[in-house]
């Protein structure tokens, strides 16, 4: 029977960022914008974005790893690994089979899930109800998306806007009165043209047409998402903090998912909050989608802004349309000190090992259909 009381608490974070930074003059090359645009209709100044060879598991597999160090894990320990994300290096298989693969997790259960920008948020509610019942024990949820894969460079409305990214967060079962205290999901997909890509599925499928007519890119009507990001921004943390028993005053820190800082400074307003409870990053990564949650909370949480002990409302709105929000109360020191060297050795050995078991896998794998091809051949002789 899972105790009542059993909820997830966040023992680890980590996140990862491509080094490559594309400033707002740099677009402005290429596109008809100004940085003085984009700076004063998003607040947005530069973003990263992935260099040949990186993609949406490559990053979580970076934020995932640093997390692991944070907390001193074993991937071993972990039970299930949740991917936030609407950029998966592939339709099939999921990106979380290849984080599980990449980190050695030999008895997690991978799945990934897509709510749009709320997708972290959505991902950590998941991993805190697996935990409460008693299932889990030891949860990693990760949100990352390479939006530069799917936006339209061609469009200024939205190709200004987005970044690349990941973050993740390890949860760990407690009894304790911290961890996450509430959460709280929407969604109305009679919202859903406003923010799609609207071919490459089932419904449109990949063709020489859907290409040629850019319907393999992202298309967003701005206005209206904006609209929506007001009211539901201050909506669900009002809402998620009820949930919880906790007044806006008791509220240390607003994450909130960074699309805008004047969609972040209108809920701020609503609420009647100083803006300066709100974590925001949005000018130095953009929109990284489903990774913005996580990065910003790992960042706040690495200068020492976020204390044991506080409040924080993680907050999301996206594609859907969706919205999320998790009340948490933090209860994590950052780690002093460099980490027992034996353990660190040994996550090390474990990844190099796991990368040299896919090599092999792959190529035994490869060299069984070349034979089974023979065999046939043969046989039908
Ligand atoms: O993750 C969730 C998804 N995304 C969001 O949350 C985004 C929500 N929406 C927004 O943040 C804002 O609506 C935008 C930043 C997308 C746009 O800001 P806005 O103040 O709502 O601008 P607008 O769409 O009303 O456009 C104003 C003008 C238009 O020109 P006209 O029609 O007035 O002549 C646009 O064509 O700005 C033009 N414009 C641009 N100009 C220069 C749009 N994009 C650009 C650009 N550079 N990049």
């Amino acid at each position: 029977m899972p105790s009542a009381s059993l909820r997830a608490e966040i023992v680890g974070w980590g996140k990862c960022l491509p080094d490559r930074v594309v400033t707002n003059v740099e677009l402005a090359a290429t596109l008809d914008t100004s940085d003085e645009w984009i700076r004063e209709r998003t607040g947005i100044c530069e973003r990263r974005i992935v260099a040949e060879g990186e993609a949406t598991t490559s990053m979580a597999v970076t934020a995932a790893r640093q997390a692991l160090e944070r907390a001193d894990a074993d991937p071993r320990s972990l039970d299930l690994i949740i991917v936030a994300t609407s950029t998966p290096d592939h339709l099939m298989p999921a990106t979380a089979s290849q984080v599980q693969n990449a980190l050695g997790a030999a008895h997690a259960g991978a799945f990934d899930l897509n709510a749009g920008c709320s997708g972290f948020v959505y991902a950590l509610t998941m991993g805190q109800t697996a935990i409460a019942s008693g299932a889990f024990r030891t949860v990693l949820v990760i949100g990352a998306d390479t939006m530069s894969a799917v936006v339209n460079w061609d469009d200024r409305t939205t190709a200004v806007l987005f970044g690349d990214g990941a973050g993740a967060v390890l949860l760990r079962a407690t009894e304790n009165d911290y961890g996450i205290l509430s959460t709280l999901l929407g969604s109305d997909g009679a919202g859903d043209e406003l923010l799609m890509i609207p071919a490459g599925g089932s419904a449109l499928r990949a063709s020489q047409q859907t290409l040629d007519d850019h319907l393999h890119g992202l298309q967003m009507n701005g206005r209206q998402v904006y609209r929506f990001a007001t009211r539901i921004l201050p909506d669900a943390t009002q809402s998620v903090l009820l949930a919880a028993g906790l007044s806006l005053d008791a509220v240390d820190w607003v994450i909130p998912h960074q699309a805008n800082t004047r969609i972040i400074e209108a809920a701020a307003e609503r609420l009647k909050l100083p803006i300066d409870r709100f974590v925001v990053n949005v000018d130095a990564y953009g929109n990284t989608s489903a990774a913005s949650v996580p990065i910003a909370l790992c960042e706040a949480v690495e200068d020492g802004r976020i204390q044991p002990g506080q409040n924080l409302v993680l907050v999301g709105f996206g594609a859907g349309l969706t919205w999320a929000a998790a009340a948490v109360r933090w209860a994590t020191e950052k780690p002093a000190g460099r980490r027992a060297s034996w353990r660190q050795a040994s996550r090390w050995a474990l990844y190099r090992w796991a990368a040299f078991r896919t090599r092999l896998m792959r190529g035994v794998n490869r060299l069984m259909a070349r034979v089974g091809r023979l065999w046939n051949v043969t046989i039908n002789d």
